[in-house]
């Protein structure tokens, strides 16, 4: 099939380059020129493990295009997937839309056959029928279908997550484009992936729904965890038996820094916002949103306490800045609250990631870059593991750190408690008393 996948940010980018990767033929179209121009010639814009490979796999076997030019590759393609941004919108909660609008706009002056139009965009309930009117204006109803079709890719697993989906959600009026997504799907449903169809304002509601309830857990954890700490018990013995409750399940029951990237945070106040638009109060959402917020803060209490109160002009050497590992992202990680909050209580700041340097913090005082995790952790007075790489797992802290007293907060958990008292260094972990 002929795809175009509009806006080459981490959806469209990724979903284009897997759909090209099973025979489809992909144009991915973008403004940017500059990012097209380094698409054409192999330059990936994000950091996604495997991506690069298939970039290159299918430029060369022709079957994936990049085009700034957005009304030919319209017209060049049957089914057209909308994956542009859709940001908080500046003091409040809502989403901001008039990126998808934008292109609808253009797409209504640019259907010469019949196309069928895909948001892979997360949008609110109902952003299917405002496409849909904006097409009405200068199309007849049989010309177009408008569909919603999420996506439900994290960040570091999203070719995975591509090729072996928990599930497909396609939301359509009609028949005739239903049959037809299910086509375009058939190489995944076969392999077992499970597909199911629903009207297209359900389709929408199913993807917040589902990022909400993940927050919910996630911070259902982080709150327990809280208790965990005054009772001398280990969180980790309540995640393992909880989650063996099949109703509940062990995903997404690890406790530690306020959830981040660029979903959680901004479809649960998008969700909250369209359910007071209706007048329905989403209590339980909003309270998770408000936990999240309060987690960071919580958290550089614990930094302060270890410190014996002392912030000024110690080091604290931070692994890992992004909002979770195999992501370069630093979209509302809990690292942009902590670092610039250290730094004006007067600590010295080294941190590594993986992913190198970051420009978020180069105004912040004496906050530095280090190429290298024994660079980081020189002379520290305190290690904070802020996300779970690999690279953070298997550390020989005592090897590192010069320090004799060494002090380790690990955000993630990564480390065995026992084991770094018997090593003599000085632990601390979240929800583990
Ligand atoms: C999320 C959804 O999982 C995905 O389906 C959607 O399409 C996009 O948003 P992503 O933002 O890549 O994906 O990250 P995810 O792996 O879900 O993690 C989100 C946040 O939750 C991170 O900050 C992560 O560290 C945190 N998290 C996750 C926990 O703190 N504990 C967990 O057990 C799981």
């Amino acid at each position: 099939m002929k795809l175009c996948m509009i806006g080459t940010g981490y959806v469209g980018l990724v979903s284009g380059v897997c759909f090209s990767d099973l025979g489809n033929q992909v144009i991915c179209v973008d403004k940017d020129d500059k990012k097209i121009n380094d698409l054409q010639n192999g330059i990936i814009p994000i950091y996604e493990p495997g991506l690069d490979e298939l970039v290159k796999k299918n430029i060369n076997n022709k079957r994936l295009n990049f085009s700034n030019n957005l009304k030919d590759s319209i017209k060049k393609s049957d089914i057209i997937f909308i994956c542009v941004g859709t940001p908080t919108k500046r003091g409040g909660n809502n989403a901001d839309l008039s990126q998808i609008y934008g292109v609808a706009k253009e797409l209504s002056k640019s259907i010469n056959k019949y196309k069928i139009i895909i948001t892979k965009s997360t949008v609110p309930v109902m952003t299917g029928d405002g496409i849909e009117k904006i097409l009405l204006k200068f199309n007849s109803k049989n010309k177009f279908a408008v569909i919603s079709n999420p996506e439900f890719l994290r960040e570091g697993e999203a070719i995975r997550d591509f090729i072996y989906p928990d599930r497909i959600v396609v939301g359509s009026n009609d028949k005739k484009s239903a049959r037809i997504l299910k086509n375009l799907y058939l190489p995944l449903i076969t392999k077992g992936a499970k597909y199911i169809n629903t009207s297209r304002r359900a389709a929408e509601l199913i993807k917040y729904a589902s990022n909400a309830f993940l927050a919910t857990k996630i911070t259902f954890i982080n709150e327990l965890a809280n208790l965990c700490e005054k009772i001398n018990i280990n969180i980790d013995d309540i995640s393992i038996g909880m989650g063996l409750d099949q109703r509940i399940g062990s995903r997404f029951l690890r406790a530690g820094p306020a959830y981040g990237g660029s979903c959680f945070p901004k479809d649960t106040k998008a969700i909250t916002s369209t359910a007071d638009k209706f007048a329905t109060n989403l209590s339980v959402i909003k309270s998770v949103i408000k936990s999240n917020k309060n987690r960071s803060t919580l958290l550089l209490k614990r930094v302060y306490k270890i410190l014996n109160n002392k912030v000024r002009k110690k080091k604290i050497s931070f692994l890992g800045v992004t909002f979770k590992a195999n992501t370069d992202d630093m979209r509302d990680s809990s690292s942009l609250t902590m670092i610039p909050t250290l730094s004006k209580k007067g600590a010295i700041i080294s941190y590594f990631d993986p992913t190198g340097y970051k420009k978020e913090f180069k105004k912040i005082k004496n906050v530095n870059y280090v190429k290298s995790i024994s660079k980081c952790l020189d002379k520290t007075d305190l290690v904070i593991i802020h996300t779970e790489w690999n690279d953070f797992k298997s550390l020989d802290f005592n090897r590192f750190i010069k320090n004799k007293k060494i002090k380790v907060f690990d955000m993630r958990n990564l480390y065995s408690p026992h084991k770094m008292i018997n090593k003599k260094i000085k632990y601390y972990s979240v929800g583990r008393g």
